[in-house]
């Protein structure tokens, strides 16, 4: 079976998993835009020693092309049950034009989940 097989998506709005991505600020060509991705930003998703989301990871493609570049990635650590990491990445990017923001996120029970988001 092939990743992209296995890869799920939905509406962030009705589906805990889907990492949400949104730009935080406008879009100018090489200026920092701050970007933040979060998990279970309408329906909050579990966070125990059980049930958590590992990682996230974004991504660029840049527009006309089709070579996604990693941007950043958070490994989310700790799962309780007194101290817990949010899964929240929150960085600062610089891009060179429009293009499409792509998210990853890791469910240690459900597996992978993918959105993306336009820029610019
Ligand atoms: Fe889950």
């Amino acid at each position: 079976m092939k990743i992209s097989e296995i890869m799920k998506s939905a509406d962030w709005k009705a589906e805990k998993h889907v990492p949400v991505i949104t730009a935080l600020g406008p879009f100018t060509s090489g200026e920092a835009l701050e970007v933040e991705v979060a998990v279970g930003k309408e329906i909050p998703h579990p966070n125990t020693t059980e049930h958590y989301i590992a990682w996230i990871a974004l991504y660029y493609t840049p527009e006309g092309s089709q070579l996604p570049v990693e941007l950043a990635r958070a490994e989310f650590a700790a799962h309780g049950p007194d101290i817990l990491t949010a899964p929240i990445l929150k960085t600062a990017v610089r891009l060179p034009k429009p293009g499409t923001l792509q998210a990853v996120a890791y469910c240690n029970l459900h597996g992978v989940w993918e959105s993306e988001q336009r820029v610019g």
